[in-house]
């Protein structure tokens, strides 16, 4: 495990012989604008950086902030994109904007999420509120912007796609109700407000998992590419935050109070992240808050997972590879990714 010092060193290091690309979804604020903060610096502000989020000034006071190269300079760029991340339909529209804009793409970071115990709800294309934001806008972004990740890799650069959640923390995947709809279908006619909180609950729990399985499912398509979902620990920013509404107050005002001694600044979270975006170069890795890889594994060509080997069902085993702390298993991993593609390219969500 990489010490502080050797994050910090290097990061700084970071010399790359063309001008990176890099989006970084969620960076108008919290540990994702640490992270673009983080990459400007180490590339002096010689890169293409483009900050995707909703809040238009926020996004111009961390740009002001990027340093910027002498105008002699050619290729970089920085600047923001306007997208509600709940809205499937508005992420494809703008990546393929992006598609027609760029040639390329060496980092994707994802890291915009949602924390609630107590509001579970969908959203208005019917899909559930936490894993919209959790789960399904980060697969449409992979997805989407996978050409310009494999353009980046033909060049012999830098393609690596990240999702900042809870790497480790996933609860083993269950498939009879992906999409959480019977969770909410039941508990929204029990006590609101109080049985809600269960399947908001569900949406928190369930999440890393298929993220787990989302880094998979990716590096098993597509081999020379990195894929990672990294854990950012606790870190003091909104997302630090969660509603859990009135009955389980008292456990979140100690949690608050905990959080006060342990979490840590944004900054000092965004290095460890940044190691883990720059360390990487193809398969799937699963890292710890400190970059830590506690698991990873390259595939050398394209597989498509077979769900009838003997180690298909079982859990924290990719391909008849053990990993520590993976939520998936090869059958559980191909339902999530067939039911995801299904709920996030329904004609109903304007595909
Ligand atoms: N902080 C922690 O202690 C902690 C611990 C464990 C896991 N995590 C996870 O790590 C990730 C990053 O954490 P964080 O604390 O930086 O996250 P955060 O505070 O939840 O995220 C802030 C970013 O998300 C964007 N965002 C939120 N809702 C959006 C929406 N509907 N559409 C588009 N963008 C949206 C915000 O942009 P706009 O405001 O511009 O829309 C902002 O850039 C999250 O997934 C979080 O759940 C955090």
């Amino acid at each position: 495990m990489p010490t502080f010092s050797q994050v910090q060193s290097s990061n700084a290091s970071y010399s790359p012989t063309y001008v990176p690309v890099a989006i970084f979804a969620g960076g108008t604020s919290g540990i994702g604008q640490a992270m673009a903060e983080a990459f400007a610096r180490c590339t002096q502000g010689k890169a293409h950086i483009i900050l995707i989020g909703r809040n238009s000034d926020a996004a111009a006071r961390v740009i002001a902030g990027f340093p910027k190269p002498p105008v002699t300079e050619v290729g970089w760029r920085h600047e923001f994109v306007a997208c509600d991340a709940t809205n499937m339909s508005e992420i494809r529209a703008i990546c393929a904007t992006l598609r027609g804009q760029l040639t390329r793409l060496n980092f994707l970071v994802v890291s915009a999420g949602f924390n609630s115990m107590a509001v579970s709800k969908t959203t208005s294309e019917g899909l559930d509120y936490h894993l919209a934001l959790r789960y399904y806008s980060r697969y449409v972004y992979f997805k989407e912007l996978l050409p310009l990740l494999k353009n980046a890799r033909q060049q012999g650069q830098h393609a690596h796609a990240m999702t900042m959640l809870g790497a480790g923390l996933g609860a083993p995947i269950s498939t009879d109700d992906i999409g959480l709809d019977r969770a909410r279908s039941q508990t929204i006619n029990a006590l609101r407000g109080v049985m809600l909180s269960f399947a908001a609950l569900k949406g928190m729990a369930y999440s890393p998992g298929y993220n787990d399985a989302m880094v998979a499912y990716f590096a098993s398509q597509n081999p020379g590419i990195a894929f990672t979902h990294i854990h950012p620990g606790f870190v003091k920013t909104s997302g630090m935050h969660t509603d859990t509404g009135w009955l389980l107050a008292p456990i979140s005002w100690l949690y608050e109070l905990v959080m006060v001694f342990i979490a840590v600044q944004p900054e000092t979270c965004a290095e460890y992240m940044l190691y883990a975006l720059l360390d990487a170069e193809r398969g799937m890795f699963l890292r710890s808050p400190t970059a830590n890889i506690f698991s990873t594994h390259a595939f050398d060509t394209p597989v498509k997972l077979d769900i009838s080997s003997p180690t298909a069902h079982q859990t924290g085993v990719l391909n008849g590879v053990r990993l520590k702390g993976y939520s998936g298993s090869d059958i559980t991993v191909r339902k999530v990714m067939e039911y995801t593609e299904e709920v996030t390219c329904a004609k109903s969500i304007g595909r």
